[in-house]
């Protein structure tokens, strides 16, 4: 068959033949979820490509583009094997940190966007909150759910302010969705509702970009409160090990 021309490819075909190629070099053939493409693509066109007959299989465990993860991987593992730039959450946690929060809080604002670089964006707050409800105290969990939300909602009293970075991304327009807006209502009167609006107090986007950050200093604080399973998160049997498991290995077939 002729090949085409990469001069004349678009960048998004270009990339799309170099991830082919790629993926032509494996022992194992990988095929990305619907949820990876669905968007650029059209989901109800969604369809398992077939097996060719190189022998072939699909790819059922670890993919060899990734690092590879320690067997009994840790939280700290998750952020230095699969989690992209933490800058952001680091940032936040010192910034809580040297204002004298307490531990709890501290890794509240460590974790409060891992959904983000590790996971999925939409919803960050909940799926965040679910990955570490099984490890950390409930009050860390509840926090991390509604900070998506309060991060909408000004206290000056607290020391919150609507911040201009939104205005920014999300238009002078942006009306939060009603399940926020009732989320935020729920959150505004419960009783942890301080330790949740603390995360968005230190959820810093001007911090000093020279300030160095660094994961190890968080290291005590996680051992001390977050639950580490001795089989490696995502090989417990905790009802959130799945989502570690399928961070860990993004493209399993099944
Ligand atoms: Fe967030
Ligand atoms: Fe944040």
């Amino acid at each position: 068959m002729h090949e085409p021309d990469p001069a004349t490819l678009t960048i998004s075909e270009r990339a799309d033949a170099l991830e082919q190629r790629m993926s032509d070099e494996l022992d194992a053939l990988v095929v990305k979820s619907n949820l990876y493409t669905s968007g650029e693509s059209d989901p109800r066109a969604y369809r398992t490509p077939k097996l060719g007959d190189d022998g072939r299989h699909w790819l059922m465990g670890h993919d060899p583009r990734l690092p590879r993860m320690p067997d009994r991987p840790t939280l700290l593992d998750f952020f230095r094997y699969r989690f992209g730039t933490a800058a952001h959450v680091l940032q936040s946690a010192t910034h809580a940190l040297a204002a004298g929060q307490s531990e709890r809080i501290v890794l509240a604002c460590l974790l409060h966007d891992i959904s983000v670089i590790g996971f999925i964006r939409a919803d960050h707050g909940y799926w965040a909150a679910q990955l570490v409800e099984p490890y950390v105290d409930e009050e860390v969990s509840w926090a991390i759910r509604y900070h998506q939300a309060l991060r909408f909602y000004p206290d000056e009293a607290a020391g919150y302010r609507y911040p201009e970075a939104y205005v920014r991304n999300f238009g002078d327009a942006y009306e939060p969705e009603p399940y926020v807006a009732a989320a935020y209502a729920y959150a505004r009167n419960h009783r942890w509702y301080l330790t949740s609006r603390a995360i968005t107090v230190h959820d810093v986007y001007s911090f000093d970009p020279n300030a160095v950050v660094q994961l190890e200093t968080f290291a005590d604080i996680v051992a001390r409160n977050f639950r580490q399973p001795d089989e490696g998160l995502g090989f417990d049997a905790s009802p959130a090990a799945h989502m570690w498991r399928t961070i860990n290995q993004p493209t399993r077939f099944l």
